[in-house]
């Protein structure tokens, strides 16, 4: 890309969700083979009942490529076009390149800066501020941001406390410039960190604090390990306090929100905080039933499938909370402003 302020007003709108998710689907029936645990206990204390799981031959960059053709397809939008391609990941194909080097290659963005965003959870909606900032600033016209996550490689299968929680998908958002009296775009975002809570969710082993080429390397400590305790005791709190925040900020009711995308870690977090921020149950979308927390995807992925169930429509007023390892967090509000197949100029 070349980034030259364009001199025009525009403003970023959100015009396209998408995603993909590997063919496999892992039961609870069958983590029971795997470890002492039953389907009653993971649906009781987190309401996961199944979760894809990519195939052998897939990484994080085919799940998000195959989601960012689905976006591409729908906003009608020649990969040519896009300026910048971001891809949230806790899982890249590798640790350099980045995998959104990768995604663009399979994808034909020939004209597009590329980089990985490791943010947890929350990389999703950090990617998105990025992406509203990049293209409210006229340096950019079309953003891909793009959630990528492999869990199943770098989950300790035998560790019931977090094996039965994660999921792979690959889910994104298209991000374009819209004229500055005709769209509503981001609204705001409210994002934070608190790396105090750096070592409750973490995979201690496999980066340069103890690489592969330490004599110190244990491969079982290159698996994710997590205080669930305390972690669920963090989201609780941040999910009513982000929010809050960046609603009061806004002057905007809880009501006025069409829809709540919550990051899809746990059902109880979610009712949680649905509970104590007064979101009713048709103002939410929630699908981690059917997969699991997936990282950096769940809230596109939620909001792709709400798209298709019926439950998000254009115009819509969109809630969007992240959090997770970091500690970080993210909440957004944004309209839903699809473009229906011809954002590419003829
Ligand atoms: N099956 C059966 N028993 C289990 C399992 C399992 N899969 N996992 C843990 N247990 C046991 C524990 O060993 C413990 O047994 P003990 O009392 O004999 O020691 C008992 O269940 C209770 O364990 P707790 O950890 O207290 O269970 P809790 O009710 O807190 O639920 C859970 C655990 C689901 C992990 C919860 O703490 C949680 O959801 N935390 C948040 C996790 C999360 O969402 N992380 C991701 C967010 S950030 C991100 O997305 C990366």
């Amino acid at each position: 890309m070349i980034a030259v302020r364009n001199g025009r007003a525009q403003r970023a709108r959100l015009v396209a969700v998408g995603a993909h998710v590997p063919e496999r689907v892992m039961t609870n029936a069958e983590l029971e083979r795997l470890v002492e645990t039953s389907d009653e206990w993971i649906v009781s204390r987190t309401g996961i009942r199944e979760r894809r799981i990519a195939g052998p031959d897939e990484a994080a960059s085919d799940l998000a490529a195959s989601a960012a053709v689905d976006i591409l397809e729908r906003a009608g939008l020649d990969p040519a076009e896009l300026d910048m391609v971001i891809v949230a990941t806790a899982t890249p194909d590798h640790l350099f390149p980045a995998t959104a080097a990768i995604v663009c290659d399979r994808i034909g963005a020939r004209n597009a800066a590329s980089y990985d965003l490791m943010a947890g959870c929350s990389g999703f909606i950090f990617g998105l501020s990025q992406a509203a900032g990049m293209v409210e600033s006229g340096l950019a016209r079309h953003v891909l941001v793009l959630g990528g996550e492999v869990f199943s490689r770098i989950l300790d299968w035998t560790d019931r406390s977090t094996c039965v929680l994660f999921g792979d998908a690959g889910a994104g958002a298209l991000v374009s410039a819209g004229d500055e009296e005709e769209t509503t775009g981001f609204l705001g975002f409210e994002m934070g960190t608190d790396g105090g809570g750096a070592d409750l969710l973490i995979i201690p082993a496999g980066g340069s604090r103890c690489s592969p080429t330490d004599p110190a390397y244990d491969p079982a400590e290159a698996t994710i390990r997590m205080n669930g305790r305390e972690v669920f005791k963090f989201a609780t709190r941040i999910i009513v306090d982000s929010t809050t925040r960046l609603l009061e900020r806004l002057e905007l009711g809880i009501d006025e929100i069409d829809l709540v995308v919550l990051h899809q870690a746990n059902i109880r977090i979610i009712d949680h905080a649905m509970r104590r921020l007064g979101i009713v149950e048709e103002r939410a979308f929630n699908n981690v039933d059917r997969y699991g927390n997936t990282s950096s995807a769940s809230i596109p992925l939620a909001m792709a499938e709400a798209r298709d169930r019926g439950r998000l429509h254009p115009g819509d007023l969109v809630l969007m909370v992240g959090f997770g390892a970091g500690l970080a967090w993210g909440s957004a509000v944004v309209r839903y402003e699809p473009v229906l197949g011809a954002l590419s100029p003829p």
